[in-house]
């Protein structure tokens, strides 16, 4: 019996296959990261060509480990890192240019351009978000722009455009003999060139940003069979069946489905998502209107976001760049080594600061150290760093939604750094709570492919599946946690204006 799901998570900074059972546990994973080409100060790159083969490594590992076949799957779902943009050659499928990732800031330029005729919010009352170098719409522009022959090539049909989840879809299915181009409405709504009420790109965005509609993938919802692997594959004829955002997929994978629920995800960067249900809510405070699920053919569920560029990846710089460890996890006895940050905060705009700020011209800033500051102090005013910029995000989410939270869902991989979540706790004012399975970004992708072919039979058994792991009261002093607060959006507002 085909009794299981793979979920393939192409993220940021690796891709991991993982195999679930119906009782959304798991049963096998693999992953495998990529490189991070940095040409430039600001700009991020991925070979898509890499992280296709990625891909297959970690299916084929991911089945072994589990001791399972093909026939052991009922589905196949795709999760993904979100904006990053690929244009490759239909007829060859080779990759005009590297895939541009989300945290890349080289458009900057197009941005302003764009938004001398009307302003940041030139379209957001139709997509949703401002225009910003972190969409896909203004990588893909670039591309037409920069790459030799890329336009004309563009405007006679011979080139695609996709996020990453388009990119392995339309490989896994058959690429340049028959694979399906299309992508789901949480990935779409990302691009800047998809109206939330239509679902359907918007002719007059993608003339403004010069785009011809021919690259554009087809949107479809989240949960339904978009096509089977291909017949030579290792997952031949296994249908894929469901595609969802990374961030949309751990909101799923929360089993936060209604309005008025809420996740947080500590990944490279932290996104909050918090659902608004078929309503499609304009926020005031510098939170993205987004798509948060489809299935099928019922109606969309909207979503408002908090997208914080950095966090998990501010520990990796810590790592790579100052050589402060050798080993990500070294960082919470580094700053648990000390009793408190000294009076150091450290605000991580390395793309300028996303929510609630927007603002592409701050800079990254460590400030109030002293002769007494070591790294200890650096390393835990970086974690910190991270709980002060989901407090801000969630501030907005409250203002925004006139709700207060009673407690907070997360999950990642810096959910099982202790003494962060704590401080989360002690920061918000409100318990964190993670969940058994932490993995819910590839759980939520698993859940939209098993329900298209009906190995789940609704959301209510999914709900059923969701238990809790781990809890963590706050017990900060409220009167220290406003100094701490008052003293971090000071940091944020040094961090700012910086560039000439
Ligand atoms: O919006 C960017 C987001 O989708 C990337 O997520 O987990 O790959 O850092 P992650």
């Amino acid at each position: 019996m085909a009794e299981h799901v793979i979920a393939i998570d192409q993220g940021t900074t690796s891709t991991r296959a993982i195999v679930f059972d119906r009782a959304g546990r798991i049963v096998a994973n693999a992953q495998k990261e990529h490189r991070q080409i940095l040409p430039r100060p600001g700009w991020v790159e991925h070979d898509p060509e890499e992280i296709w083969l990625n891909v297959r490594e970690v299916v084929g590992l991911a089945l072994a480990r589990a001791g399972l076949t093909r026939h052991d799957l009922a589905a196949i779902g795709i999760t993904n890192q979100r904006e990053t943009a690929v244009v490759w050659d239909r007829r060859t499928g080779e990759p005009v240019y590297n895939a541009i990732v989300w945290q890349d800031t080289r458009t900057q330029p197009i941005v302003d351009r764009l938004a001398a005729d009307g302003g940041v919010d030139r379209f957001a009352d139709d997509v949703g978000l401002p225009l910003a170098t972190y969409f896909s719409g203004t990588k893909i522009a670039w591309i037409l722009e920069n790459v030799e022959g890329a336009r004309e090539r563009a405007e006679a049909g011979e080139l695609l455009f996709g996020t990453t989840d388009t990119w392995v879809l339309w490989n896994m299915t058959g690429g340049t003999r028959g694979g399906v181009h299309a992508t789901d409405v949480t990935n779409a709504s990302r691009t800047m060139f998809m109206d939330l009420r239509t679902l359907d790109w918007r002719d007059d965005i993608l003339d403004a940003f010069g785009v011809p509609r021919s690259m554009m993938p087809e949107i479809r919802s989240s949960s339904e069979v978009y096509g089977v692997a291909r017949s030579s594959s290792l997952l031949r004829e296994t249908p894929i069946s469901g595609i969802l955002g990374d961030q949309q997929a751990a909101t799923f994978g929360q089993t936060a489905f209604d309005a008025g629920e809420t996740k947080n995800t500590y990944g490279t960067g932290n996104f909050l998502i918090f659902q608004t249900g078929e309503d499609i809510v304009r926020s005031r405070n510098g939170l993205l209107t987004t798509v948060g699920y489809k299935l099928g053919d019922q109606p969309a569920h909207y979503a408002l976001e908090g997208s914080i560029a950095v966090t998990g990846s501010l520990v990796q710089w810590l790592r790579d760049q100052l050589g402060f460890f050798s080993r990500s996890e070294e960082i919470e006895q580094l700053a648990l080594g000390v009793p408190d940050s000294g009076g150091v905060f450290v605000v991580p705009a390395f793309s300028g600061l996303f929510a609630p700020y927007w603002r592409p011209d701050a800079r990254g800033a460590i400030v109030g150290l002293t002769r007494f500051s070591n790294k200890g102090h650096i390393a835990r005013a970086a974690l910190e760093a991270t709980a002060f910029q989901s407090s801000d995000v969630l501030q907005a989410v409250v203002a925004d939604a006139g709700v207060e939270l009673s407690e907070l869902r997360v999950d990642g991989g810096m959910t099982v750094n202790d003494a962060l979540m704590q401080f989360q706790a002690d920061i918000l004012g409100v318990p964190v709570v993670r969940p058994v399975v932490a993995e819910t970004t590839a759980l939520g992708a698993a859940y939209a492919a098993g329900l298209a072919v009906g190995l789940w039979s609704g959301l209510d058994e999914l709900r059923e599946n969701w238990r809790e792991d781990r809890r963590w009261e706050p017990s900060m002093d409220p009167e220290e946690r406003d100094r701490m607060l008052r003293l971090w959006h000071k940091a944020v507002h040094k961090s700012m204006d910086w560039v000439d």
